[in-house]
């Protein structure tokens, strides 16, 4: 953990476009160690220090066992991740391996990888199909950081969510890449919820779950440039599985490209929702799908594997929604399924500039609504329902 203010530390700073008067804690511990401890305890000096720190952990790679990085800390910070950290293939306690918690003013960057190792842990996982499961560690957690930039990491094979951010402010990530198997459980890409001003940007994310998923209390979130795919696409909920959720608004997707998912972008709610809350202000714009499942779903009546009363409308209402210039193919006929709940109907849904393909022996593709008349722009390919439709018996 020197500290180097030679001529070759000034020019990595130049390299790494770190101001010249951030102090560098630098990690030692050769390529192979387990950095657990060293981390820890330099995360802990730099966070202590009086004016900006940057801890560095250079080119290599290190096992890292569950760490968590608390703040406040007294000055702005930044980790710059240069190496690969790899995770104990073990199944731990926690539910998370790294934690930052309580910093203000952070970044994270430097081009390095978080690898959860997640692969024999997703033969044990089955917290998608019950509530009752032993849950995995989720790679990276984000909890009450706030002015906030990640950028440019990789994080690999998760066991759980690869992202999850809670109590953020002024949050940017940025250059993100995400990658595990189609088929691994679980393995949402960036989860989002209970925070205020969150930026995803021109990033690329292919996993087995959720690309990007928003949970309740979200405020103010902008997707834009993402590259989803395979995964199941862009969703904002599940909501209204638990009760105290919060509120959801102000969530804007735009000019991104899904590609082989299961879903494009989807809101979805549990019937018999436990609480009342709205989601408003939720609108997709310019996204190109590329064989994609399902690409634009409201699901007011989310409820898998039976989890839920069916027959109690969702309580969570649905107001000013859009889905603008969505264009490409669809993996099936169902090109846009708007279910609303019965019980509340969802207001002043947009649709506008809507030209998905399916080419499918069972085709042309569809448009289906229920508890809903869509506000309608432009083009509708498929031919969109001008009135709610009644639902078929054993239609989900
Ligand atoms: C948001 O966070 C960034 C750090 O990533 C900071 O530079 C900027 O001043 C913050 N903006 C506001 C409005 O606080
Ligand atoms: C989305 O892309 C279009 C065309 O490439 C561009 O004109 C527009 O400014 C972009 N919108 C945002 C919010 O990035
Ligand atoms: C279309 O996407 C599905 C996953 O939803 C995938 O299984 C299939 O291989 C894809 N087809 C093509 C032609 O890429
Ligand atoms: C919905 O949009 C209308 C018109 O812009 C606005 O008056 C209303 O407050 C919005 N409702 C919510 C819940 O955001």
């Amino acid at each position: 953990m020197g500290v180097h203010f030679g001529i070759s530390t000034l020019f990595v700073f130049c390299l790494l476009g770190l101001s010249a008067n951030a102090k560098v804690f630098k990690i030692t511990s050769p390529t192979g160690s387990d950095i657990t401890s060293a981390l820890l305890k330099t995360f802990n000096e730099a966070c202590q220090f009086p004016t900006k720190a940057t801890v560095m952990i250079p080119k290599g790679e290190y096992k890292l066992g569950e760490i968590e990085m608390v703040g406040p800390c007294k000055a702005p910070i930044r980790i710059a991740l240069q190496g690969t950290v790899k995770a104990d293939g073990n199944i731990k306690g926690k539910d998370f391996w790294v934690a930052f918690k309580k910093i203000n003013g952070f970044k994270l960057n430097g081009g390095g990888v978080f690898d959860g190792e997640g692969n024999a842990a997703w033969r044990v996982n089955n917290c998608h199909k019950t509530f009752e499961c032993k849950k995995l560690p989720i790679s990276v957690r984000f909890d009450f950081v706030t002015d906030a930039k990640i950028r440019g990491i990789t994080s690999l094979d998760s066991k759980n969510f690869h992202i999850n951010v809670i109590g953020a402010k002024n949050m940017t990530f940025e250059d993100i890449k995400i990658v595990a198997p189609a088929g691994s459980p679980n393995t949402d890409g960036i989860h989002v919820g209970r925070s205020d001003g969150i930026k995803i940007i021109n990033s690329f994310i292919s996993t087995g779950d959720d690309c990007i998923s928003v949970g309740d209390g979200m405020r103010n979130l902008l997707v834009e440039r993402v590259t989803c795919g395979p995964g199941h696409g862009i969703s904002v909920g599940s909501l209204g599985r638990y009760g105290h959720e919060e509120d959801v608004t102000g969530i804007r997707v735009v000019n991104c490209t899904l590609q082989n998912t299961d879903n494009g972008v989807r809101i979805k709610t549990w019937p018999s929702a436990k609480c009342a809350t709205t989601a408003s202000e939720i609108h997709f714009e310019n996204i190109l799908l590329k064989n994609v499942s399902n690409p634009i779903l409201i699901d007011q009546e989310y409820c898998p594997w039976n989890q839920c009363n069916k027959q109690k409308p969702s309580t969570i209402k649905l107001v000013n929604i859009s889905f603008k210039k969505i264009r490409g193919t669809s993996g099936n006929k169902d090109a846009v399924k708007l279910l609303c709940s019965k019980g509340y109907p969802c207001k002043n849904v947009e649709i506008g500039d809507i030209n998905i393909k399916y080419t499918g022996a069972d085709g042309p593709a569809t448009f289906s609504c229920s508890n809903v008349s869509p506000k309608l722009k432009g083009t509708q390919v498929p031919k969109a329902c001008s009135s709610p439709v009644p639902k078929l018996p054993g239609q989900k």
